[in-house]
């Protein structure tokens, strides 16, 4: 039988309770000892929270700042009468396992752990009611809001104390890994006065993944999830992912694709959910499920899924309660209805207002809500401009939506393409609530291969000007509910995370994860300025890496635009997979018009670009009158949408003088050549690099060198084909004939379902 352990009091209980926190923590310190700077091999499984050693001077400040962490208890200052602190929560334990493991990596030795202040550089941890020495502080809390922190440098029973406080435990979670990036990107911590909260209140994960591992659009292996083994065995990487997660403030995750399978909803799969949130919630993240509208017909056995159906509704009303029963604090569904087959209310000839609704009705008392989104359209032949489609659809539907359902517009009209101009929906919803839709797995920008940094083009949407009301009724004040004091904000962006050891398939595409985070909870925050904190905490703050490495990363998304989809150009990729060229694609058997390259470059002997004018489609008309004004007119269109919204001669001159035929294969020309710049840039920094990281980045590197030569080549030939027009000068010929590019094909891609189907064996030269 085991013995009953001795009652201790006073200091033996303190030594008692260190010494068992030190022993709970062992392997999480052995594991940032054994992470030391190798010269060996990093998998980059650890992404941005390495704590590797500080050097030198900074090493010193650090120690003296950060001597001993205080969370909880209240020492001298506790309230009189308090027999005992309260138990810490979740979230405040991982907040100080975070802050000893990231001090014991940065500093080379774990803090102490005390219960009061008793020397100079103690940490101090906690909200008003876990710790009464915070309580007794003064500090203005209010302002941190429900999820926010504050960290400041103040006198602690005259020892110099640095706080990180919140008014709920999430904050001082949040908290402390803002204080850890401090030390990771060598910021100075002696005058600390930092406040700060997130601008939208929901920020989203949205998980592609199948039930069966697969992941859409997912380049980085299966899926994280391992249903099989839920709801028993809980892999130590879903704690690492919530993590990462928390660090950069993610606070909400959809676990399953938007084309969702209707077993999520069973108690079999519920249960698996549960465990999951239970791992997840001490982070701070709430779990929400992609749902298919049918779900009563094909899991209910109802004859019918229609929204006004009595019976429909009560079976969305007992489903829903028994989600919270598995899951209290289930954030709410995502939706995909009406769309690439997809089912919806239109099916049974009502709205989209009237869908959502029915399962905002079943969610609102339990406090869930609805992210239904707005990427909606038809692929009948006949049917309107692809990209007006969302709009004509929503737009006579605001007002009509209930109060807990927030629609999910994507970031452009259409999906998810290297540049489009910002959804015309944002603004147009004054009296419903929108949010928005990023796409951080790279579908159609290189995969897991190509380096191309997302922030650039998060960046351009938050602050694209829809003067919905008047100048600056920026995208980013929209969705934060500043412009029209919209409530209940949010932001999602399909993630790019998976099984392989790296979570995101490269180590830069790590990078957009962390910048999603970033801007999620700060949608003005600038791209430039958080690929410098990323490259810092992942490689290294050495500055004649950090400098060109964000260089390369700032330039990496323009490159992407200019060698695939130039001018204002979209959706000219490969069949089926969205990796490759294939402009040449028509519609036909397996392809209506607008899922094919030729719909949108609308490219012939004369010309190329989509007219989307009054002498068009008239796409411009969606917009506010003052942007509708600036795209529809040639001389005022930004040059990078040229193509979206005109049709123009391959001889028209641009503003360069140049012809738009001679500038569209400059364009190709700087997209290769920045991508080659970006090789050579990498490939002198190798002395600051792991062998591992270093070469895999390499190796890919040469791998988007390929494709971005492949790309430009084989655009060039298919367009010169049409025009049969001179290169300029100094533009190098296509290697290959047309028939070559039009025959090669990728079979097999990742996170594409099946083989592209225009790939019959046959057909599958010798790549070059
Ligand atoms: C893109 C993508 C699909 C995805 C869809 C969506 O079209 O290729 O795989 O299902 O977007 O956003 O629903």
């Amino acid at each position: 039988m085991p013995s009953t352990p001795p009652r201790l009091t006073g200091a033996a209980r303190a030594t008692h309770w260190r010494r068992r926190l030190v022993q709970a923590l062992l392997p999480a310190l052995m594991c940032a000892a054994l992470a030391a700077p190798s010269a060996h091999a990093d998998s980059g499984y650890r992404l941005w929270l390495r704590y590797m050693p500080v050097h030198g001077v900074w090493l010193s400040r650090y120690r003296r700042g950060a001597t001993e962490l205080v969370a909880g208890g209240g020492g001298p200052s506790a309230a009189p009468g308090a027999a005992r602190a309260p138990a810490l929560s979740r979230t405040l334990r991982a907040a100080r396992a975070e802050l000893v493991r990231g001090l014991s990596g940065l500093l080379g030795r774990p803090p102490r752990i005390s219960k009061a202040v008793t020397a100079d550089g103690a940490i101090v941890l906690g909200t008003p009611r876990s710790s009464a020495l915070i309580r007794a502080l003064p500090l203005d809390l209010a302002r941190t809001g429900s999820q926010g922190y504050l960290i400041r440098s103040l006198r602690v029973h005259g020892h110099r104390t640095i706080v990180i406080a919140a008014r709920k435990d999430i904050g001082v979670l949040y908290g402390a890994f803002a204080f850890l990036r401090l030390l990771q990107t060598r910021r100075p911590i002696e005058h600390l006065n930092i406040l700060s909260r997130p601008k939208i209140r929901r920020r989203v994960l949205d998980f592609w993944d199948n039930l069966d591992g697969t992941v859409e659009r997912g380049y980085a292996g299966d899926s994280i999830w391992k249903w099989n083994e839920l709801p028993e065995y809980l892999s130590p990487r879903y704690t690492d992912f919530a993590r990462a997660c928390a660090s950069v403030g993610i606070n909400g995750v959809v676990l399953n694709n938007v084309n969702a399978s209707p077993f999520i909803l069973e108690p079999l799969y519920l249960a698996k959910v549960a465990a999951l949130a239970r791992v997840l919630r001490p982070y701070g993240i709430r779990v929400y499920l992609s749902v298919p509208f049918s779900a009563p017909i094909t899991l209910g056995r109802l004859a019918t899924a229609d929204p006004l159906d009595p019976a429909v509704q009560a079976w969305w009303r007992k489903k829903v309660a028994q989600i919270y029963h598995y899951v209290p604090d289930f954030g709410g569904f995502l939706t995909k209805a009406d769309s690439e087959g997809e089912p919806g209310p239109a099916q049974y000839g009502r709205t989209q207002a009237q869908g959502a609704n029915l399962l905002a009705r079943a969610l609102a008392p339990h406090g869930g809500i609805v992210m239904w989104r707005t990427f909606v359209y038809s692929t009948n032949p006949h049917s309107e401009d692809r990209v007006k489609q969302a709009y004509d659809i929503f737009k006579p539907l605001d007002g009509k939506f209930d109060r807990n359902v927030i629609l999910q517009n994507k970031n452009g009209p259409l999906d998810f393409q290297p540049r489009e101009p910002f959804n015309p929906l944002f603004g147009a919803m004054p009296k419903s609530n929108e949010m928005l839709e990023l796409e951080i797995t790279k579908e159609y920008l290189g995969q897991q291969t190509s380096l191309v940094y997302l922030g650039p083009l998060f960046e351009e949407v938050l602050r694209a000007d829809t003067w919905a009301r008047g100048r600056g009724s920026t995208v980013a004040r929209i969705i934060d509910g500043s412009l029209y004091g919209q409530r209940d904000t949010a932001i999602a962006g399909v993630a790019n995370i998976g099984s392989d050891r790296n979570w995101c398939g490269s180590i830069f595409n790590q990078a957009n994860w962390y910048v999603f985070g970033r801007m999620a909870w700060n949608p003005d925050a600038s791209a430039r300025r958080i690929a410098g904190q990323w490259v810092r905490m992942t490689f290294t703050n050495e500055p004649a890496f950090v400098e060109p490495v964000v260089r390369m990363m700032m330039h990496s998304r323009e490159a992407a635009v200019d060698y695939m989809d130039p001018l204002g150009l979209a959706s000219q990729m490969a069949a089926g997979t969205h990796f490759g060229p294939g402009p040449w694609v028509h519609p036909g058997k397996h392809f209506p018009p607008d899922w094919s390259s030729t719909y949108y470059s609308r490219a012939d002997a004369r010309g190329i670009g989509f007219d989307r004018t009054a002498t068009g489609s008239d796409a411009v008309a969606q917009y506010a009158p003052h942007v509708a004004a600036r795209f529809a007119s040639l001389l005022k269109c930004p040059e990078d949408l040229l193509l979206w919204f005109h049709h123009l001669s391959w001889n028209y001159r641009l503003r360069s003088g140049r012809t738009l035929w001679d500038s569209l294969v400059r364009r190709y020309d700087r997209g290769v050549a920045t991508v080659k710049r970006m090789r050579k840039t990498w490939s002198g920094l190798a002395k600051y690099v792991d062998p591992q990281r270093s070469r895999l980045t390499a190796d890919f590197l040469d791998i988007q060198v390929r494709d971005a030569e492949w790309w430009r080549d084989a655009s060039i030939a298919y367009f010169h084909s049409l025009n049969g027009l001179p290169l300029p000068r100094g533009a190098a010929p296509p290697p290959d004939s047309l028939k070559a590019y039009e025959a090669f094909c990728i079979p097999y891609v990742e996170g594409s379902p099946g083989a592209g189907p225009a790939c019959a064996p046959a057909d599958i030269p010798v790549p070059r």
